[in-house]
């Protein structure tokens, strides 16, 4: 596996691999990264990913400074997992002097988190563009943890016409339920102990739909009201959206994008649900 600081190196790495896809990471990477590495090596030729704790995607008062970091132990992992090569750029690679760019994807990058981290989608989607231009992938993997990100990333590719296939796969979770993320690390015992709450609340919303609640209001107090069990937790937003526009429900949709962020002391969690399609009728719609 070739570790490569530099565009050059990566251009040149580049030009000798055939189909390629590509894992973008800011390390500290877990199960839920690997799982999106395994699926690119089961799909696509050759795999490369990226470590690159992005600045300009973290607030002024957010965690960039302690972002948690284990170089060694991420190339350990991307090697045992078969990777070819790992673009670790420092930040003057990406951003050198007299950097100035900054790609607004608009409407959807200004709800949810983007209302939550103003100006925090416009350095995800800047520094993606760059990384897709960099590493040239035929495929990139994201995870479904982000669905926000994926939206956005996913209308960056259309609307700048970058020839990328995005594949998005499923979150990846604790044995109780906790989604994957790096940032899990950040959580005292207590607050691990109480975090699978947020997977909780939004299965309990889920449940509410399967039993054929469409309120959405309905479906957000539900969430809410769970969450309050929960000593050290603290929501910040809890929604039910359109999954393209992210625009906020009034009668809930099948596809629709349960999300809420969740503070547990100064850790912010994130995690959403999918709704699934109405299953279809027994008789296959017909009147007997
Ligand atoms: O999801 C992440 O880890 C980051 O937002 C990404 C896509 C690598 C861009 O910095």
């Amino acid at each position: 596996m070739d570790v490569l600081p530099t565009i050059a190196q990566v251009r040149q790495a580049r030009r000798r691999a055939g189909p390629l896809g590509f894992v973008p990471t800011m390390g500290f990477l877990h199960a839920g990264h690997l799982s999106l590495v395994e699926r690119a090596r089961a799909e696509c030729g050759a795999v490369a990913v990226s470590i690159f704790v992005n600045p300009t995607q973290f607030g002024p008062n957010e965690d960039l400074s302690r972002y948690p970091r284990d170089m060694e132990r991420d190339l350990r992992l991307l090697r045992d997992a078969g990777v070819d090569f790992v673009f670790t750029p420092q930040p003057a690679e990406i951003y050198p002097q007299g950097f100035e760019a900054s790609i607004d994807m608009g409407a959807v990058t200004r709800v949810l988190e983007g209302a939550s981290r103003p100006g925090h989608f416009a350095g995800v989607a800047t520094v993606v563009a760059k990384l897709f231009n960099i590493v040239q992938p035929s495929r990139a993997y994201f995870g479904q943890k982000d669905a926000q990100q994926c939206v956005v990333v996913r209308r960056l590719v259309r609307d700048l016409d970058i020839p990328v296939e995005v594949i998005v796969a499923p979150t990846v979770r604790e044995a109780d339920g906790l989604a994957m993320s790096s940032r899990n690390s950040y959580l005292t015992p207590d607050q691990r102990a109480e975090a699978p709450v947020v997977y909780q609340a939004l299965s309990a919303a889920r449940t509410l739909f399967d039993a054929g609640e469409r309120d959405a209001q309905a479906l957000r107090h539900a969430m809410l009201a769970h969450i309050a069990t929960a000593r050290l937790a603290d929501p910040d937003y809890v929604s039910v959206a359109d999954p393209q526009t992210l625009a906020e429900l009034d009668t809930v949709e099948e596809g629709a994008l349960l999300s809420m962020a969740v503070r547990f002391g100064k850790t912010r969690l994130i995690d959403n649900l999918v709704l699934p399609p109405s299953p279809e009728p027994r008789n296959g719609g017909l009147s007997a």
